[in-house]
């Protein structure tokens, strides 16, 4: 799942970072370990489950190319790809988003969406094993266009030549450039403002931006968990917020008067911690009860609503995206 970039260098992942229990002792978020911590023990445990979620993001997404056909309901296709990654043994990172041709990223079905999987499909899959989390993406062609087909492999390029060189101390740059100049000898142009970011335990985008493009940005690439994922398209190269997505996340401490939304509240907190959720998942534990509690909540600003992300020119976007994790001595792609 991409970050988007408002001129500043906020992102809405980042926002939710320094939540911590509030007004009720039940609102308790699991405390994110250290960095230090982090660090130290990463070699053994942590590692695994880096890994672990890697491997069944990749299965999640191979699973995703077997089923998906044209017209199927983009509501099925979403509802299996989650159960699949719960049969696997672990639980979405964030709901999977389906975006089809200019909708760039941040959609998933409503629970009575009616739309129908047609044209250039993105399907953008999180895993997590106890906030240990892979993000990995497809982008399919959905009506058997050159150009639909030529956008995606620009994408995919694009992807393998940013983790061709992707090391610790590569400059930020760099990568931008090798994804902006694959995608552009293709002749698209990459969006500029979505870019892949690091990941932490139970944190999707953990402050660092890795750019979809040459952005003079000197700084480098220390030792972490990183996604990558680029999106070419034939329109200007930007994206827009569109209608808003269903999909929220945990923003700052707060309390609702609602006993029920407060319910709901503490349902969030429990099952997603600081990783975003949808209504349809709300919808499902708690019925339309559920959905007004969630409106609730979200005006008292406890949680933030996505908004879809659009391509400005209303062209076609594909995406592409792996995680990996960077050493001093290696880089594994664990989501391969
Ligand atoms: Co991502």
């Amino acid at each position: 799942m991409t970050e988007k970039h408002y001129g500043g260098a906020s992102s809405f992942g980042s926002k939710s970072k320094n939540i911590t229990s509030s007004s009720s002792a039940s609102h308790k978020i699991k405390e994110k370990k250290s960095k230090e911590e982090t660090k130290d023990s990463s070699k053994s445990t942590d590692y695994q489950k880096y890994m672990q979620a890697g491997k069944i993001a990749s299965e999640a997404v191979e699973y995703a190319r077997s089923i998906i056909k044209p017209g199927m309901k983009l509501l099925e296709i979403a509802e299996k790809i989650e159960a699949k990654i719960l049969d696997l043994g672990a639980k979405p990172a964030f709901p999977v988003n389906l975006s089809i041709n200019e909708i760039a990223a941040h959609s998933t079905p409503a629970f009575n969406d009616q739309t129908l999987a047609s044209g250039l499909l993105k399907v953008d899959i999180g895993v997590h094993i106890d906030g240990y989390i892979a993000d990995n993406a497809l982008s399919l062609d959905l009506e058997n266009s050159e150009e639909n087909k030529s956008l995606i492999k620009a994408a995919e390029s694009a992807l393998n030549s940013a983790l061709n060189i992707v090391k610790v101390g590569v400059k930020l740059r760099e990568l931008g450039q090798a994804i902006e100049n694959t995608i552009k000898k293709s002749g698209f142009q990459p969006i500029v403002n979505l870019s892949g970011h690091s990941i932490e335990i139970y944190d999707l985008h953990a402050g660092i931006s890795i750019p979809n493009y040459d952005n003079s940005q000197e700084k480098t690439l220390e030792s972490g968990t990183y996604a990558i994922e680029p999106f070419a398209t034939t329109g200007s190269g930007s994206v827009r917020n569109g209608r808003p997505s269903g999909i929220y996340v945990l923003e700052s401490p707060g309390a609702v008067r609602d006993n029920f939304a407060r319910d709901v509240l503490q349902y969030i907190v429990e099952e997603y911690n600081t990783l975003p959720f949808c209504s349809r998942w709300i919808y499902k534990k708690f019925g339309s009860r559920g959905l007004l509690a969630l409106k609730r909540i979200e005006e008292a600003k406890i949680i933030h609503h996505y908004h879809q992300l659009i391509e400005v020119s209303g062209k076609k976007v594909a995406q592409a995206e792996h995680t990996i994790i960077l050493t001093e001595k290696e880089k594994i792609i664990t989501t391969i």
